[in-house]
């Protein structure tokens, strides 16, 4: 199966310019690979504009956030319309920037359910903040999965891809170890496997939280993930060409 590769540039770069020059490396890169599937996340300002001048087939865009109504008067914000009408097929949701902002698990469930109505992919961000010897971080996760996931049909969570990123190793110095991302995925598809149906076994788990060209191989080999969530490496042109040739 394809590797998913979500480059999510956060707020950079600062010009157009330098967007176009990004995506152009990150281009090369995701073509010289075919067993990646590569995703790029663009600040929305940059979406319309890059999804319109790419003709290639291989790269998808996805949206960093939406609003989880239709439209409104609300002052600032993006409605998934806008960004299906943007050429973006796919939208990050309850990024834990996003949750710290303020959204709130009711918000997350109230997107999903807006993206999958305007046939957008829904990229679910959950995770914890510590970790806890009691294991509590296992039940904040599935109070995040419960609640955001709530609307969705068994038939729908096909179309969801989860991205499990602890709060703790998002920006960090360290990646989560493959070990400890395996027995989350075990944990994620045990729970969506009891509220969902037997088929959510399936579920694609990305994990997103300090990867890079050193570590992204380990993490897909041995965390039981079908992909992963990059940040900081995929504003870097050279760090993400060797993230990407080492997984492909
Ligand atoms: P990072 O960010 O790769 O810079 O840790 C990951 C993310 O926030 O999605």
């Amino acid at each position: 199966m394809k590797s998913m590769v979500v480059a999510n540039w956060k707020m950079s770069p600062e010009t157009m310019r330098e967007a176009k020059a990004l995506f152009e490396a990150t281009r090369k890169a995701a073509e010289s690979a075919k067993d990646v599937s590569v995703l790029v996340a663009p600040p929305a300002i940059f979406l319309r504009d890059l999804a319109s001048a790419y003709k290639g087939r291989r790269i998808v865009f996805a949206a960093q956030n939406g609003h989880f109504e239709k439209n409104g008067a609300h002052t600032g914000e993006i409605s998934m319309p806008q960004i299906k009408d943007a050429k973006a097929s796919a939208i990050i949701i309850g990024h834990a920037e996003r949750r710290a902002a303020g959204e709130t698990n009711a918000e997350t469930r109230a997107k999903i359910s807006m993206a999958l109505s305007q046939k957008l992919q829904p990229i679910f961000c959950v995770g914890e903040h510590n970790r806890s010897a009691g294991g509590e971080h296992f039940l904040y996760v599935k109070e995040q999965l419960k609640t955001g996931l709530q609307d969705v049909t068994p038939a729908n969570l096909g179309k969801i891809v989860i991205a499990y990123e602890p709060v703790w190793a998002i920006g960090a110095s360290e990646a989560m170890s493959p070990r400890q991302m395996h027995e989350m995925a075990i944990f994620i598809r045990k729970s969506l496997v009891g509220s969902h149906s037997e088929k959510a076994i399936k579920t694609k788990i990305l994990y997103g939280g300090s990867i890079d060209e050193t570590n992204a191989r380990d993490m897909l080999e041995g965390g039981d993930v079908q992909g992963l969530l990059v940040g900081r490496a995929s504003t870097d042109v050279s760090k993400f060409a060797a993230l990407i040739k080492s997984i492909a």
